[in-house]
């Protein structure tokens, strides 16, 4: 690769972590995490080495799907605090050298927003336009479509008969709370890029975009064939990713992102990779985009949590080679393993027995892939799902809406929360484990109970146990943070080269870090036996004959098992190691 022409943009060299922010810590004592309670932490996260804050959305809302459907985007929401709370948050973290991106909901908001509140009072309104309302046809809702949290995507407006009798219907994708906005409408456009930029004005560093290939609808709404017992069809095949959806990212790069030396990343799944080019490419829409071709693989098929399946090696290793190959080839990627809306690595990956060295062996596989890596809150101490044994103990309304589904196709009450347990959101979303007192430390007196039940596991993984000591999983995330920003191998662990590393052996994933003359392995196994590998092997993706093992970076054991030709990986074992061409 030609130095001269690396492109060092500033967010290249960022660590992200994702805060959900009801979750993080509770600085008042009213059981919800808060504003302040992030701030009262940034010296933890200054300790733990990440540069760049995703903070979930904190603006006014009902909380029907915690804060992703916002009632006004110009103000904070009471329970986590006040707009100067939000100011203040963004000067300290800056004091610190952490900058704050913010969650930008721009597909639907929420339906006690004053536009829909208008739109749905008054149909001869200008707002009627903002959202989108159709009528009902032969005494049915306009098409078939299911919506991500289960029922139809239309809800029905009171009283809006015609004289056929049909109803009239407004589109939601997600939560009935959550309409749909018309982006088709060019009205609607200007104002939320006036949100956008009033942002970015406040000295945000960017945003991540949520939900943002959702937002153009196929003009036709035909109906698609059914796929449930609920008798309703998913509804991605004209929602998601259409064609034309361009013309609008364009303008909202223009108008507002590329006005700043800001930085996005959006929320695409299911993105064609021929299509990346666009998304992420030279003069893209956004700096990068999250990939979630392999975080789905614990589930067979999409949108169905009761299709969940053990994943496998081999398959998550040609995914995430797939994944590199397209981000190097069109931009930048933004790796990550958890967030808010996926259930804790740790399980997905190595279910219920799953330990340490499993923990530190995830942290090295994506964290140093090429891009921008985020960490999710308590992923860098290993927390883990819960078991719950009701399905009045959880709180999403995608669960609630899962466990139904189960059952209406036929699986037990057992069964179905069995599947619930595995993929529910609140598996990430359960209190940040801070220490091992009654509510984990969460808020700062203990006695006050937590909006969201605990893990319950506190008491083995917490902030506190692990702060101190030097085989933790923190101090792990920390010296991969450092290895990567600070040092001599960080250019190549950034910028450097990826280069997939196809070995016969399926239950090891490894790749290889190249810049200029240096050249850095990361090699994983998978099992729970020792496996070898010959250092010919590894030589060969990168057409070399042999290569000599020198500087071990990262090792999830005490020791290196190796001579001049074999490399010999204890169970799990895990390193990140710089090697020699001979
Ligand atoms: C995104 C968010 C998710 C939310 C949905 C609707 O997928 O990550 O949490 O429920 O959008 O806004
Ligand atoms: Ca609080």
């Amino acid at each position: 690769m030609d130095t001269k022409k690396l492109d060092k943009k500033w967010w290249k060299k960022e660590v992200g972590y994702q805060i959900y922010p009801r979750s993080f810590y509770d600085s008042n004592n009213d059981g919800i995490g808060d504003l302040n309670g992030i701030t009262e932490k940034l010296d933890y996260l200054k300790n733990l080495g990440i540069t760049l804050i995703w903070v979930c959305p904190i603006f006014k809302s009902p909380m029907d799907d915690n804060g992703y459907d916002i009632s006004d985007y110009y103000d904070v929401n009471p329970e986590f605090g006040t707009k100067e709370d939000l100011e203040r948050l963004i000067s300290e973290a800056e004091k610190r050298g952490i900058k704050i991106i913010l969650d930008l909901v721009i597909n639907h908001t929420s339906d006690e927003h004053e536009w829909f509140l208008e739109a749905l009072k008054n149909p001869e309104s200008k707002y009627r336009n903002y959202y989108i309302f159709k009528r009902g046809k032969n005494g049915l809702p306009p098409t078939n479509w299911r919506s991500h949290f289960g029922g139809s995507v239309w809800e029905k407006v009171e009283g809006e008969v015609d004289e056929n009798g049909n109803e009239m219907y407004y589109l939601h994708l997600f939560t009935k709370k959550q309409p749909d906005l018309n982006w088709e409408n060019p009205e609607v456009r200007q104002e939320l890029y006036k949100i956008v930029n009033y942002w970015l004005e406040k000295g945000i560093a960017g945003f991540r975009v949520d939900a943002i290939n959702s937002i153009k609808k196929d003009k036709d709404y035909l109906d698609l064939p059914v796929d449930g017992a609920d008798g309703l069809a998913h509804n991605i095949k004209y929602t998601l990713n259409q064609p034309g959806i361009e013309g609008f990212l364009t303008e909202l790069a223009e108008k507002t992102f590329k006005k700043y030396n800001c930085m996005t990343v959006a929320e695409t799944p299911l993105l064609e990779y021929e299509r990346y080019s666009d998304f992420i490419g030279e003069g893209g829409f956004f700096s990068m985009i999250f990939d979630f071709s392999y975080s789905d693989l614990d589930m067979a098929k999409e949108g169905f949590y009761y299709s969940v399946q053990d994943v496998k090696v081999r398959e998550l290793r040609n995914k995430i080679f797939e994944s590199q190959l397209t981000q190097q080839k069109y931009g930048w990627g933004a790796p990550f393993l958890e967030n808010h809306d996926l259930p804790r690595s740790l399980n997905k990956f190595f279910g219920e027995k799953a330990n340490e060295t499993n923990a530190k062996l995830l942290g090295n596989v994506f964290f140093f892939l090429r891009g921008t890596p985020f960490i999710y809150q308590g992923q860098e101490i290993g927390m883990d799902n819960f078991v719950r044994n009701d399905i009045s103990e959880f709180d999403d309304i995608a669960s609630k809406d899962q466990y139904q589904r189960a059952l209406g196709e036929g699986f037990s009450p057992k069964e179905a929360l069995y599947f619930v347990n595995k993929r529910s959101r609140d598996n990430s979303r359960t209190p940040m484990q801070w220490d091992e007192g009654k509510n984990a430390g969460f808020s700062e007196d203990e006695n006050i109970k937590s909006w969201i039940k605990l893990t319950g596991r506190h008491t083995v993984t917490n902030v506190k146990n692990q702060l101190n000591d030097e085989d933790s999983i923190f101090a792990h995330y920390k010296n991969m943070i450092e290895l990567r920003q600070n040092g001599k191998y960080s250019d190549c662990l950034i910028y450097g080269e990826f280069i997939p590393v196809l070995l016969k052996n399926d239950k090891i994933i490894a790749y290889i870090r190249k810049y200029e003359n240096q050249n850095i392995l990361c090699i994983n196994n998978f099992s729970d036996k020792k496996q070898q590998v010959e250092l010919s092997e590894i030589a060969k993706s990168i057409s070399e004959k042999e290569i000599k093992l020198a500087d071990i970076l990262i090792n999830n054991y005490k020791n290196i098992e190796n001579d001049s030709e074999v490399l010999a990986l204890e169970g799990y074992q895990s390193l990140l190691v710089e090697f020699q061409i001979l």
